[in-house]
């Protein structure tokens, strides 16, 4: 039914924790949620991305990965380094429907920073946003220049006529642990221990040109 998508004013900002957060407090009240993320980069093949610590954070079964590439680069460079065809938007786009089809929300983890290229044309989140209709939650950092990054981040949300659902950052990831919605970390989860429950149905996307 409804798609949000978790961009950010650039990587390690805290998308995919409050990613996670928004999952379970939607799993908390018994909704389906899917999680997308559109592009892994900087993790090779057998280890555990993004999309497997939203699982054990937020207990969502059902997780998809658009491409996967090793070097840490903007999926576009990564996809070259790679010697891989890079994301499809479109193959992004139909996916994204389907799962709203079938889930109350459907949460799609951008890669890096809102302009961050997947493809050799250009295409970055804020379009993938744009042509799902989707509103777009932007995370951002607690640190120096932050309030510059968010206001950049923010005009280009709004140069591209994308929709943004309000600048968010870890705030959100304190109010569902807060209310026992997020589950126990594990080690580099943002500290903690504990195991959560593992992909009983999840499905990975090849990289498709
Ligand atoms: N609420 C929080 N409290 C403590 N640490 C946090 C919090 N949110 C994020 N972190 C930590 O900050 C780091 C980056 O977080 P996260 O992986 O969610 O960022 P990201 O934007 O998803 O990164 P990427 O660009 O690699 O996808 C991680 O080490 C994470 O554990
Ligand atoms: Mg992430």
């Amino acid at each position: 039914m409804s798609v949000l998508v978790v961009a950010g004013t650039g990587s390690g900002v805290g998308k995919s924790v409050v990613t996670a957060a928004v999952a379970a407090l939607a799993v908390a009240r018994k909704a389906e949620v899917a999680v997308v993320k559109a592009a892994q980069t900087g993790v090779g093949a057998g280890d555990d991305g993004d999309v497997d610590r939203v699982m054990r954070l937020s207990g969502v079964r059902t997780t998809f990965e658009l491409g996967r590439f090793p070097d840490a680069l903007p999926p576009a460079a990564a996809a070259r380094a790679a010697g891989l065809p890079p994301v499809s938007m479109s193959a992004a786009v139909t996916l994204v429907r389907e799962l709203s089809e079938s889930n109350r929300l459907v949460l799609v983890e951008g890669t890096g920073g809102l302009l961050d290229r997947y493809d050799e044309d250009g295409a970055t989140v804020a379009d993938l946003a744009r042509t799902l209709r989707a509103q777009v939650l932007v995370v951002v950092s607690p640190g120096a220049g932050t309030v510059n990054d968010t206001a950049l981040t923010l005009e280009a949300l709004a140069h591209r006529g994308a929709r943004p659902r309000g600048g968010r950052h870890r705030a959100v990831a304190r109010r569902a642990r807060a209310r026992g919605a997020l589950r126990r970390r594990r080690p580099g989860d943002a500290g903690g221990a504990a195991p959560g429950r593992r992909a009983a149905r999840r499905g990975r996307c090849a990289a498709r040109a």
